[in-house]
């Protein structure tokens, strides 16, 4: 009787499983997810042969680089200074969970050993070697989760021409094939998910290079789940998220607050694991003239700010074409993991607390206990309006130090006393009956 009723039910959904149209979530991945909101904060990493030039990962397009002279730059790419070891050390001290690295960026360089093109990074520079296996390698033995990104465009390929919205000064290409391009990426994708082990998640990006284009995301999202159901898919659209992804990701922004002109509506945010993406500096991939390094204070209040609004924070570093991240880079990575390591329970495994957000303070919240944010040191009295839940107790995080508050039907007000207010983030831990 099970078996007939298993044989039915094969033949209603297909051999194949779900398509992406009906997709529910399996087991794992639903765990997954529970795993990717505690983990709040992740290493984001741009890297490619693009390094060499120092001036970001868009430098083909911003530089009108034709194909021809920017496939000189994989033959003197030699990063003999890469150790995967060190960087997922620097990632765990650092405080962070996962890390995403660009397996191949809108260049369409592959930095990884591929079938599916001979423009790999084994194939076609000096170095020959996978860096993503090596980091595949380091990240399993410190229980670091990996992340792939995967660009959906591509400056490189014949047949993902004609262009979209950029590099339309880019030479060297005239025909196209949409089919064997989407070929190529489901050939890409299934090694990314077959060759490195267990793999967090797909993080995609360039869907707004071709907005009206056929994606098959409902073939692709499939090919992912069905090879690895547990891995989390991204996509970087800024649209409402689409059937068969994960989680929700927001570039540059805080989920709501549309600082940035392609921000998500407001009303695309959805119910979704949220994951904000930001850079150390002002670039994402290696910029030697980018002086824009983020201070403590900002890196530190921006991880704070993003699990207050519900979200992780996936923070970019752009290593240098030797494979080394620049030193100063690494001594801000080392702050914030010093900062995690006395304030990370008010950070890891939160979700985004019940006092909403505003420029000088966020929530995080675990169970009964709120923990409040205070992100500005020159104002020592907190109010927060129309909150009315029971208050079982309000102490300063770390220290049994009660605080003085006021409860009415106008809200709740606090005075945090001078001496303790720190100029980064005051912790208030509020236990709620
Ligand atoms: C943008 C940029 C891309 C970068 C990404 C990271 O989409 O085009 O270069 O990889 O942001 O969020």
């Amino acid at each position: 009787m099970k078996k007939t009723l298993l044989l039915i039910l094969f033949a209603l959904i297909g051999l194949n499983g779900l398509s992406q149209e009906d997709y529910a979530p399996t087991a794992s991945n639903l765990e997954a997810r529970v795993w990717f909101e505690d983990a709040k904060f992740g290493l984001f990493i741009h890297w490619g042969v693009y390094s060499i030039l120092g001036d970001g990962e868009w430098v083909m397009q911003n530089q009108n680089i034709s194909v021809d002279n920017y496939e000189k730059l994989p033959t003197f790419f030699n990063p003999i200074e890469y150790n995967a070891d060190a960087w997922v050390k620097m990632a765990k001290n650092a405080g962070m969970k996962y890390i995403t690295i660009t397996s191949r960026h809108h260049d369409g360089f592959s930095m990884f050993d591929s079938q599916a093109t001979d423009y790999t990074i084994v194939k076609s520079t000096p170095y020959k070697k996978d860096i993503l296996k090596e980091l595949a390698t380091a990240c399993r033995k410190e229980g670091i989760k990996l992340f792939f990104y995967y660009s959906l465009l591509d400056w490189n390929r014949d047949d993902y021409f004609p262009r979209g919205r950029t590099a339309k000064g880019v030479k060297g290409r005239s025909n196209g094939e949409w089919s064997s391009y989407i070929k190529f990426m489901k050939a890409q994708l299934t090694e990314l998910l077959t060759n490195y082990g267990e793999i967090g998640g797909i993080w995609f990006d360039g869907h707004w290079d071709k907005k009206t284009a056929n994606w098959h995301y409902d073939e692709i999202y499939k090919l992912i789940h069905d090879l690895q159901p547990q891995c989390l898919i991204g996509n970087n659209h800024h649209e409402a998220t689409k059937m068969g992804e994960d989680f929700q990701m927001f570039e540059k922004d805080l989920p709501g607050k549309a600082t940035q002109n392609f921000a998500s509506k407001a009303e695309d945010i959805g119910q979704l694991p949220k994951e904000v993406c930001e850079t150390i500096n002002g670039s994402w991939g290696f910029n030697l003239q980018d002086n824009k390094h983020k201070s403590r204070k900002e890196l530190i209040q921006y991880l704070i700010n993003a699990a207050g609004y519900g979200s992780n924070l996936l923070l970019n570093v752009g290593p240098m074409p030797n494979g080394k991240i620049q030193s100063n880079h690494v001594k801000s990575l080392e702050e914030i993991g010093s900062w995690l390591k006395v304030y990370g329970e008010t950070i890891y495994g939160t979700r985004a607390g019940t006092i909403s957000p505003t420029e000088d303070m966020v929530s995080t919240q675990k169970g009964k206990i709120l923990y409040l944010h205070w992100l500005n040191k020159n104002k020592d009295i907190i109010f927060i309006p129309g909150f009315n839940e029971k208050i079982s107790s309000i102490k300063l995080y770390g220290n049994n130090q009660k605080l003085r508050f006021k409860k009415d039907d106008y809200g709740l007000t606090l005075k945090i006393p001078e001496s303790v207010l720190d100029p980064i983030d005051t912790i208030i831990e509020i236990t709620i009956k």
